[in-house]
């Protein structure tokens, strides 16, 4: 199953720990969505669209991205790391494949060490996140997708 994921990961690169580990177990491309390219996802068999939860949504860039280049009718996944709060976690960009027809295969969220703001003066929330957990659980959603959509 070849897979591409379109990403947006600032704050620690915590979201792209997560997506780094899932890349490992099978064919899977990143793309950074704030680096300029032409973009084709049309040879994809499966989509995904992840990001860091600022201000309790997804980037506004990654659901541009899905908005511009997503085609009709593919297989979509969705991946976000949070401090604390994930608010309304990936609704924008599941709306967008809504629109689109495409199906959502899941979602995969965890913890993303946070040092935003006020948390700063304490440290940061969520230290030490993603942790190894975190990356294996990551590891076996992505395993568990590619088991029920055609394998490796
Ligand atoms: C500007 C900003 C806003 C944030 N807003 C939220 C928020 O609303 N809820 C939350 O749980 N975490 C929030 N965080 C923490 C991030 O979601 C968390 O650290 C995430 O793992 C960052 O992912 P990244 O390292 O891949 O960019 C915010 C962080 C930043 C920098």
């Amino acid at each position: 199953m070849k897979t591409v994921v379109c990403y947006y990961s600032r704050h620690h690169g915590n979201t792209l720990k997560v997506l780094e580990a899932m890349s490992a177990e099978g064919d899977m491309d990143l793309i950074d969505v704030t680096t300029r390219q032409s973009v084709r996802l049309e040879g994809y068999d499966c989509i995904g669209f992840a990001s860091g939860i600022y201000g309790f949504e997804f980037q506004k860039a990654v659901v541009e991205f899905a908005r511009q280049y997503l085609p009709q009718g593919k297989p979509v996944f969705f991946v976000y790391t949070y401090g604390g709060a994930k608010g309304t976690g990936a609704k924008a960009v599941a709306e967008i494949a809504r629109e689109k027809d495409c199906t959502v295969l899941g979602e995969f969220s965890c913890k993303g060490y946070d040092t935003f703001g006020p948390f700063k003066l304490v440290g940061g929330i969520a230290k030490g996140h993603p942790d190894r957990q975190d990356l294996e659980n990551a590891r076996a959603f992505y395993r568990e997708l590619q088991a029920q959509n055609g394998g490796e």
